[in-house]
């Protein structure tokens, strides 16, 4: 383990860029992404994950002989660096289960390149054990080095919230892990150089990997118990927000409110969870009826609208309905995992026109993604609406005048919960 080390960052995205931004600060770093469309314009100081702003990312790039980021997609450039640092995506397949090929990917590149010495640190959130049983095989095979004598190993989960400027990278307390005291030490004192919010040494790489991802179940099922008690709320006659409201007055209660579960975290990380117990011999009850709640939840506030269209006598076939906003959560251009899409879909199946309006999502990516074209405007289809869905809380559709361009008679459903509610006729 060497001092003044050279740190690669292994993937540029949502979690990658921040983390090589803030190490760049004090540390010579190496941005490296399999993307060359995301590397071209990161070197053009442009970020479309819109993490850092292009003055945070042009400082990032100002680069001297100790500090400052060089942004790659050659591996060759890699060879200098002393730690690494692999932030991938861990998604799951159409089976909801983990796809760790990228991670798989990203050590083999590690493999090629790495040193005597040299320390790899694995920030992707997974299920305990990936990165000892998974990934630190393919370096050692790859590099022909053997772990914990030749080189090192750490987890250090990321806990990032895409489009928070409060709780960005530095500010959020860090945990770390290594797999050895020295390593970990090491590791722990690398990371506490930069967060500012301080670090947690965890007593295992296991440990670590375990904390994140039930960090994340624990929100999933928070959250699917509040789904449940607004499907039993609107049965009963009851605004589930009036519930939680009163609820929230006691010193002890948990405030979740329901809503579509979306991204490439809360949405997921809890079947890495469930696949790992599953193969233990443990079928996790809890996390997997969490999931399945959620996961139902764009179908219900579907169906939920066109009760209230037919109550209204609002036009169903070939009726026109407004969705929204697509991205997975508010004021944030991530679209990944969105569960809109569900909603649409379930719409269309009632013969309804949906038109889809979100100004934080990159129409390109939506249409390559859900095959959606968005609409650029909505004042162009003034007053032909027949609902109105207002999917994701983004601060400009606050001022959204629904009844300028919602039909006569027009159903507005707002999933959120965070328009006025006399305007409305249904909420979760
Ligand atoms: N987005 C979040 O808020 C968040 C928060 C905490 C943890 N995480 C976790 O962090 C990890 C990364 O998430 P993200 O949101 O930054 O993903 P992302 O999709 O935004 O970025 C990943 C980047 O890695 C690159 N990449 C893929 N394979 C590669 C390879 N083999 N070599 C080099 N680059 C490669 C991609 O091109 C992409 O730019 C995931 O495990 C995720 O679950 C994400």
């Amino acid at each position: 383990m060497k001092q003044n080390p050279i740190i690669a960052v292994i993937g540029l995205g949502y979690v990658g860029l921040p983390l090589a931004a803030a190490f760049a600060k004090k540390y010579r770093v190496i941005g490296f992404d399999i993307n060359s469309e995301r590397v071209s314009e990161l070197n053009k100081g442009v970020d479309s994950t819109l993490e850092l702003s292009s003055e945070e990312l042009k400082d990032a790039l100002a680069k001297n002989e100790s500090k400052g980021l060089v942004v790659t997609d050659q591996q060759s450039e890699l060879e200098e660096a002393t730690v690494y640092v692999v932030t991938v995506p861990t998604p799951t397949n159409k089976y909801n289960q983990p796809v760790l090929t990228p991670l798989q990917k990203a050590s083999e590149t590690v493999g090629k390149v790495m040193k005597k010495g040299d320390i790899v640190i694995y920030e992707s959130t997974v299920y305990p054990g990936v990165t000892e049983d998974i990934c630190v095989p393919i370096l050692e095979e790859v590099s022909g080095m053997t772990f914990n004598k030749d080189f090192y190993a750490g987890y250090s989960p990321e806990r990032i919230n895409p489009g928070d400027k409060e709780h960005t990278v530095t500010k959020i307390l860090k945990v770390t892990s290594g797999s050895t005291p020295e390593s970990a030490k090491y590791i722990d004192d690398l990371y506490a150089s930069i967060i500012t919010a301080g670090t947690h040494l965890a007593p295992s790489i296991k440990v670590a990997e375990a904390a994140k991802v039930i960090e994340n179940s624990q929100r999933d099922i928070n959250i699917a118990f509040v789904n449940e008690l607004s499907k039993i709320f609107r049965l009963l006659d009851i605004d589930t927000q009036d519930v939680l409201d009163a609820a929230a007055t006691k010193w002890n209660f948990l405030r979740f409110t329901p809503g579509l579960v979306g991204g490439h975290c809360i949405g997921v990380d809890p079947y890495y969870l469930a696949q790992k117990a599953q193969e233990a011999g443990y079928n996790p009850e809890i996390i997997l009826a969490g999931r399945r709640m959620n996961d139902g939840m764009g179908n219900y506030v579907a169906q939920e609208v066109v009760k209230l269209m037919i109550a209204k006598d609002c036009k169903i076939k070939n009726g026109n309905v407004l969705v929204m906003g697509i991205t997975f959560k508010e004021n944030c251009p991530d679209i990944r995992n969105s569960k809109v899409i569900d909603v649409v879909q379930e719409l269309e199946k009632y013969n309804l026109n949906v038109d889809v309006f979100d100004p934080w999502a990159n129409a390109s990516e939506v249409k390559k993604e859900f095959d959606i074209d968005l609409i650029s405007e909505v004042s162009k289809l003034k007053e032909s609406y027949n609902a109105v869905v207002l999917t994701v809380a983004h601060n400009e559709f606050l001022d959204f005048d629904i009844n300028k361009h919602g039909g006569d008679p027009c159903v507005v459903f707002d999933v959120k919960a965070f328009l006025d509610r006399d305007g409305i006729d249904g909420r979760l």
